[in-house]
């Protein structure tokens, strides 16, 4: 059991009807990792959790949550997991308090150990002092916070969220992520999450999967996935050319340039170090009178990694899923 893995899929498919949203999936994490599968909208991150949280069956392939597969071991799964789904569940006609325990007897804890629990994760979210209060009314990330505590009352060894932080305004988003930096460093929880926010990925997860049209198409930490696309950096300029130079190219076919474009008197170059490939396109452009007025070096980021992998940037639709479709005041079965 030692070497089991916190989650493993194999050749995981799933079809509805004639959409393939799940193509063969593969992924394992180790305990203790906190993973983030990143990918645009439609690309099976919700299938693939759902899936793994037992409210979906693959149409084919398998998967196992701590060696215990997801079809035939459900109930054992569902009591490993804390889950917290796309959209808000919380019932906005009780209060926190009363949110956390309808969960914490839907796992047969003694109402002793529920209200420690409770009073527990009510401090851990911040959330003491407006525990009596209705949901109704709390902010998105104060609901969203509690969810995450809902997803705990049972305390899960896994932990997995799809998109926690979407459509949060930044201070709220900062928060959820201080809160799972905080259970991933204090409690060693394992965490799950799906996002499209690059940033998210790159400031939680220790491992990332890039996944697009029910694909995984890599899976590293960010450095390895930065160091598996050729190092670039881009260097954008702001010029004043004398008329008849073209400082495209002048640059373009210097050593270490991989790119260059002009607009609007802002010249881009991508090349392979900035630091090496620096002085000579100032030497270049240099010699052809080019005043250079300003410059600012960019390194690659993971959403450089996202476009080289995927051909596109993920889009973030955030306007088109900001509601939460708050309202539905039924708890989840997953639980039960
Ligand atoms: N119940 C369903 N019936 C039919 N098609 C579905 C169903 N659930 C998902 N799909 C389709 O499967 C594909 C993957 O959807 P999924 O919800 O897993 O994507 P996602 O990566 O979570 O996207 P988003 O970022 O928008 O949440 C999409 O084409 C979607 O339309
Ligand atoms: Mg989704």
């Amino acid at each position: 059991m030692e070497d089991v893995a916190a989650i493993e899929t194999r050749s995981l498919v799933k079809r509805f009807g004639n959409i393939e949203a799940l193509k063969g999936v593969d992924i394992r994490l180790e305990r203790g990792e906190f993973f983030g599968l990143l990918g645009p909208n439609g690309a099976g991150k919700t299938t693939l959790i759902r899936i793994l949280t037992t409210l979906l069956m693959p149409t084919s392939g398998e998967a196992w949550l701590y060696g215990y597969h997801v079809v035939k071991e459900c109930a054992r799964v569902r009591h490993l997991i804390g889950v917290v789904p796309q959209a808000t569940t919380c019932d906005l006609d009780l209060t926190a308090r009363e949110n956390l325990d309808i969960y914490g007897r839907f796992y047969g804890l003694a109402k002793k150990e529920r209200t420690e629990q409770i009073d527990y994760l009510l401090k851990m979210i911040g959330l003491e002092e407006r525990s009596e209060d209705l949901v109704a009314t709390y902010s998105g990330g104060m609901r969203r916070r509690l969810e995450v505590a809902r997803a705990l009352v049972h305390r899960p060894s896994l932990l997995i969220l799809d998109e926690p932080t979407l459509g949060l305004d930044p201070q709220s988003r900062y928060m959820v992520w201080r809160l799972l930096k905080r259970l991933k460093d204090d409690y060693s929880l394992t965490i799950l999450l799906t996002t499209h926010y690059m940033e998210e990925a790159e400031a939680l997860c220790s491992q990332v999967a890039i996944i697009d049209h029910g694909k995984i198409i890599a899976v590293d930490t960010v450095e390895g996935l930065k160091k598996s696309v050729h190092e670039r950096d881009k260097v954008e300029l702001r010029l004043e050319a004398p008329a008849g130079v073209d400082p495209v190219t002048t640059v373009r076919t210097l050593e270490g340039v991989k790119d260059a474009g002009l607009k609007e008197g802002l010249l881009t170059v991508t090349v392979e170090n900035s630091q090496r490939g620096l002085p000579a396109i100032f030497e270049a452009l240099r010699k052809k009178d080019v005043k250079i007025q300003e410059v600012r070096t960019t390194h690659l980021t993971l959403e450089d990694v996202f476009i080289h992998y995927t051909g596109r940037p993920v889009r973030d639709e955030e306007t088109r899923k900001v509601s939460f479709f708050i309202g539905a005041g039924v708890p989840r079965k997953w639980g039960r």
